[in-house]
Parts: structure tokens; sequence; C-alpha cells
């Protein structure tokens, strides 16, 4: 059985709410397992035995989150050259922008030469002010479903063979 790993770290609840409507979709492939995990609990151990990935951060002050940053800095050496060709998409929560934090994901998965199978998607909560930044997020239910979509993707090209 082949497995996807989503990984993800959130501080407002807007990314893991993402991470979860991506697992949901690719829990729809029943012959495909998932992982969801926070990026502070997950290892190498865990990327190597995944078959494809699902990588969500929220987008702070123009990056990756840092303990998003802090899950590749301990995992990438550890499995260069172990995991070519998997397949990977990227999930931002972002205030207004996020491109960078899909970038800085991209430049990494370039160095572990995995294989994207769709384009990063970027939902924006449009909080503006430190009091609205630092509030609970709630995504609604058509971004939501886009992440399920990402999901189902990753998981119905790896239950097919396709990737
Ligand atoms: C310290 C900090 C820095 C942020 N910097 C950015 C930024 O550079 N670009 C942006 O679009 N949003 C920025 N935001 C907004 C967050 O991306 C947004 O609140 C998002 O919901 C965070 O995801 P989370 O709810 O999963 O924590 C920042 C938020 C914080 C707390």
């Amino acid at each position: 059985m082949k497995t996807v790993l989503i990984v993800f770290h959130s501080m407002t609840g807007g990314t893991r709410q993402m991470a979860e409507a991506a697992a949901a979709g690719a829990s729809t492939e029943l012959e495909v397992r998932v992982r969801l995990l926070a990026a502070a609990e997950t290892g190498p151990a865990d990327v190597l035995e995944a078959d494809g990935y699902l990588f969500a951060t929220p987008e702070n002050l123009g990056a990756m989150s840092g303990m998003m940053k802090d899950f590749f800095d301990r995992t990438y050496y550890a499995v260069l050259d172990r995991i070519a060709g998997r397949p990977y998409t990227t999930l931002v929560c972002a205030g207004s922008d996020g491109e960078n934090a899909a970038r800085q994901i991209e430049r990494i998965a370039t160095g572990w030469r995995l294989k994207v199978v769709a384009a990063p998607l970027i939902v924006c909560t449009h909080a503006q002010t430190p009091e609205t930044i630092l509030c609970p997020k709630e995504i609604g239910g058509y971004d939501l479903g886009r992440c399920e979509e990402a999901g189902a993707t990753i998981a119905t090209g790896l239950a097919l063979g396709i990737f």
C-alpha cells in the first residue's frame, strides 16, 4: 500500500485546516495510507517511508514558518538521494502573499529531486492588523475544497501508479 505524508505547521489554525482537508481528500483513495503529521514530530524515517508528500506551511515574515524550516533542516541530508522522483505538492496559508514560502519549498523539493504534481495552492486569509493576524483562522469551504482536491490528486496518482 502506498503512503501519502502530509507535513504541516500552523500557529493560528489556517494551515492545519488546509492540511486536514487535504488528508480528507487523500483518504477517499482507499488504496492509499494517509499520514498527517505536525512538522515538529516528523523525522527522516517518516519521509523515507512515504511515497508522496504534501507540505503545508504558513507564510511568516516572507518565508515558510520556522517550524516548517526546522523540519526540512532536520531531514534534508538524511534523505537526500533516497526519495528522488517521488511526487509532491505544497499548500501555503498566508495573509496576503504566500509566494515566497511556496518558492522556498519548491527549491528544497528540487534539491530532493521530487516531482511536482500540482502548482502550489496559496490561500490568503486577508488578515492585515496585528489583532486579526493573531486571531484563530477559519478557512472557507471553497478553499478547503481545493485542498481536498490537492490531497486526492496525490493519492489517486499514487494508487493508479501515474506518479
Ligand atoms: C509573525 C507573522 C508573520 C507573517 N508574515 C506574513 C507574510 O510575510 N506574508 C503573508 O502573506 N502573511 C504573513 N503572515 C500572516 C499569516 O500567514 C496568516 O495569518 C496565516 O493564517 C498563518 O497561517 P496559520 O493560521 O496556519 O498559522 C504573518 C503572520 C505572522 C504571525
